[in-house]
């Protein structure tokens, strides 16, 4: 095994760290200052949360016009960076006075949030409207400040091009989203084909006190895509897969759910808490 403490440095061409948590999401994050001026940066020291309420994060090392909006204002825009909006996004992280419009530097539109007033990026195909919840000042171990605050936002309008919805489903791969690999240059995207599902294990009882569905047992039915592109199967317990995927098998679908016939009825609130316990 390589062997290092950070604080003594890793003796590497480069610092392995960030390329070990990688790829990171980009934290694409939109705000306006108090007086009005426009501003956008990426942050890939970004990451959900909480689910319910939905709360995202990202990390300001140093303190920068971004983080310096959310203090001031209370509120941010987080966009979802695809690969079409890679050269723009990456335009964004240069280092501009307060003053400039980096929607303008990197030749994207603003347009107003519906409930926070920050902008979104148009070309964006999801956005997230956030009321900053938590700064938070890191420390060491040893309770030394860093220069570096970590931004929460609770998530308080959710925009999705409505291509990426495939009946009642979030396309993931659909928007071809990039994320942060290690060293200054590398970043990944994802496609369909990096998919793979892997049931969780059951080991509860359903709402109504019945065990869980025998393990391997399959659930759900087809459903045809919105785009007409492919066709999902979406399963009792919430999940989708891929219409063309061998045939998934989960071994935690709940019985109350099974007993509709619809899969994406939900027959009482219970269950389905316990069926988004299942999802995170
Ligand atoms: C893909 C990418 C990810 C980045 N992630 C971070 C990050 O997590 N934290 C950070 O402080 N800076 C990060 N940066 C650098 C900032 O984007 C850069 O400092 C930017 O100028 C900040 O803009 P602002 O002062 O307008 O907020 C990143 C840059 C790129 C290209």
């Amino acid at each position: 095994m390589y062997v290092y403490e950070p604080s003594d440095g890793h003796g590497l061409r480069h610092d392995p760290f960030v390329a070990i948590v990688a790829p990171r999401p980009i934290g694409w994050i939109s705000t306006q200052g108090v007086g009005g001026g426009r501003n956008l940066a990426p942050y890939s020291f970004f990451n959900a949360f909480n689910y319910r309420p939905p709360i995202i994060g990202f990390s300001s090392i140093g303190w920068k016009d971004t983080l310096r909006n959310a203090q001031e204002t209370g509120v941010v825009v987080w966009n979802l960076a695809t690969r079409a909006l890679a050269e723009r996004m990456n335009q964004t992280s240069a280092r501009y006075a307060y003053s400039e419009d980096e929607f303008v530097r990197a030749g994207v539109t603003p347009e107003p949030g519906r409930l926070v007033n920050a902008p979104r990026v148009a070309e964006s195909p999801v956005a997230f409207e956030c009321k900053v919840s938590q700064i938070v000042a890191m420390r060491t171990a040893a309770g030394r400040t860093v220069d570096t605050w970590v931004v929460f936002g609770e998530v308080v309008a959710v925009q999705i091009n409505e291509d990426l919805i495939c009946d009642g489903v979030y396309d993931k791969a659909g928007g071809a989203p990039i994320m942060r690999g290690g060293g200054t240059e590398e970043y990944f995207t994802i496609g369909a084909e990096q998919r793979f599902a892997i049931a969780r294990p059951c080991s509860r009882l359903s709402s109504k006190g019945q065990a869980c569905r025998k393990p391997g047992s399959t659930v759900g039915r087809l459903f045809p895509c919105r785009r007409g592109l492919r066709q999902r199967r979406r399963l009792a317990d919430g999940h989708d897969h891929l219409g063309e995927a061998p045939a998934v098998r989960c071994p935690h679908a709940m019985t109350a759910i099974d007993q509709t016939s619809d899969p994406l009825a939900v027959p009482d609130t219970h269950a389905f808490e316990r069926i988004l316990c299942d999802i995170v």
